[in-house]
């Protein structure tokens, strides 16, 4: 049984007014005012080791339409002229761009990088419907659902574990959007952000480290396979305590475990996330 906490223990960014109960010593929020605080007080936390990225901006007004309060929006600061959803920087995740992506890939995938409700996120496409009933000799990426074992070796259960209990952490419309924060030292790993034998357009099935495919994480080389689906166990950096979540493989590299997922929903070609699991997202500062 998955017992999930209704308050959510994140540090305060002391200029944020909205957090000003935070700030005066109240530390723990709910989901409602997560999803409030979102572009003050979380994205003000990670302003702080994220500056580089221009996180400030963030508190800005979105810019785009469509979508709800819960919409997954592309970022792609600096890299506007180079990433193939650069001309929709700060605009609203829709499927159909990930699609029209996807096709020009050989193993039909694409992916973008990218902010919901104030923290980074990667969103991947696989084309699991088409792909799945092929020979993985092929090459042809599809999602697989893998046993998942912590930083020890330890095995800690099975992603269909928590996928029976919540089917709406299964993959929507052949999409999976991930936390992007490295469970290494909270770097923003990226799809295709740089290029080497990882990020190329190749897959191999199992989650290993071979193959392409990889989000990779430039500050120390992690690697995660966003189509291998597993269980894994982090821990809520503020008050120590161990979570179990659903997530993609860390396939390589220095990062402990895996990426949590953030379940989403459509809201017809737009893509939004749901803030039910905003416990699993606790392993940073
Ligand atoms: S922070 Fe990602 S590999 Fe070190």
């Amino acid at each position: 049984m998955i017992v999930m906490s209704r308050e959510y223990d994140l540090k305060p960014a002391p200029s944020d007014e909205g957090a000003s109960a935070i700030a005066t010593g109240k530390s723990l929020i709910n989901r409602r005012q997560f999803l409030s605080y979102g572009f003050n007080t979380v994205s003000g936390v990670l302003a702080a080791s994220l500056g580089v990225l221009g996180f400030a901006s963030l508190l800005l007004p979105p810019a785009g339409s469509g979508g709800g309060d819960l919409a997954a929006k592309y970022w792609a600061k600096g890299r506007e002229d180079e990433a193939w959803y650069g001309p929709m920087h700060e605009q609203v995740m829709k499927k159909s761009d990930f699609v029209a992506e996807a096709a020009k890939s050989s193993t039909g995938t694409s992916g973008a990088s990218g902010v919901w409700n104030g923290v980074p996120i990667i969103v991947t496409y696989v084309d699991h419907s088409k792909n799945a009933g092929s020979p993985v000799s092929n090459g042809k990426a599809r999602f697989q659902f893998m046993d998942g074992y912590d930083g020890t070796g330890k095995y800690v259960g099975h992603f269909e574990d928590l996928s029976d209990a919540d089917p709406r952490l299964l993959p929507n419309e052949n999409l999976v959007m991930i936390f992007g924060r490295c469970t290494h030292l909270c770097c923003i790993p990226g799809w295709q952000l740089v290029s080497n034998d990882y990020t190329e357009d190749t897959w191999t099935p199992g989650g290993g480290d071979d193959g392409g495919t990889k989000l990779f994480c430039i500050c120390h080389s992690s690697r995660f396979d966003p189509t291998a689906l597993e269980m894994n166990t982090n821990t809520n950096r503020s008050n120590g305590s161990k979570f179990r979540y659903a997530g993609i493989r860390r396939s390589g590299g220095p990062a402990p475990v895996g990426l949590p997922i953030i379940p989403i929903a459509m809201n017809g070609d737009f893509i939004e996330g749901l803030p039910d699991y905003v416990d699993w997202y606790t392993y940073c500062d």
